[in-house]
């Protein structure tokens, strides 16, 4: 997966990177983060994300695959860092249209690298796979995905439910993960 997102961001493929608007992520996630507060930016893509938060004053730590993805924000995230690397302790964590292309392994391997008090995930869920979304879940399947590593993990909130070519589109907050325990 790795070599297919380098060559996604190399050749600036907005099909798969999205570019989506952090304002509209932000409100889609209901997240108004407290002045100060500790962000994780799960999945580069643009940079766009990282670029706004810094401009809001907020300190973020940007976690991607594909090291061309955190090239592009080395000078702007207050700490840039691959998805199968520990990152810090950060009040809110944004997975913006990533989850759903992850593997369960992957997922795991990222959950455990986190420490935050809360993750709020976008993933498109459902049960019929098709090539460009093979790793599609239902949302109960992604709760336990996080369970499995966080078992006091709850899913404090869920909405923002619509339609992309006949599959749901699904964002939670969970919360009780890592940080304090
Ligand atoms: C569909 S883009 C979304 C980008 C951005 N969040 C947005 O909404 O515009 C997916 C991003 O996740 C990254 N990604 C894919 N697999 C990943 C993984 N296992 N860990 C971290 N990032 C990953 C890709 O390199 C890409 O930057």
């Amino acid at each position: 997966m790795k070599a297919f997102w380098e060559q996604m961001h190399a050749s600036r493929n907005l099909k798969w990177l999205t570019d989506s608007d952090p304002k509209a992520v932000l409100k889609m996630h209901e997240i108004e983060p407290s002045a100060g507060a500790r962000i994780l930016d799960f999945g580069i893509g643009t940079g766009g994300m990282a670029r706004y938060l810094k401009s809001q004053g907020y300190w973020v730590c940007s976690v991607d695959i594909s090291p061309l993805a955190q090239l592009r924000v080395s000078g702007i995230s207050d700490m840039v860092t691959s998805f199968d690397k520990e990152y810090p302790n950060t009040d809110i964590g944004i997975a913006h249209l990533v989850f759903q292309h992850m593997c369960d392994e992957d997922i795991i391997t990222a959950l455990r690298n986190m420490h935050t008090s809360y993750l709020s995930v976008q993933f498109i869920s459902g049960k019929q796979k098709d090539a460009e979304l093979r790793y599609l879940r239902t949302t109960e399947r992604m709760l336990n995905l996080i369970q499995s590593v966080y078992p006091r993990a709850e899913c404090l909130w869920q909405g923002s439910e619509y339609w992309i070519k006949g599959f749901q589109n699904h964002v939670c907050r969970y919360a009780n993960l890592g940080t304090g325990d």
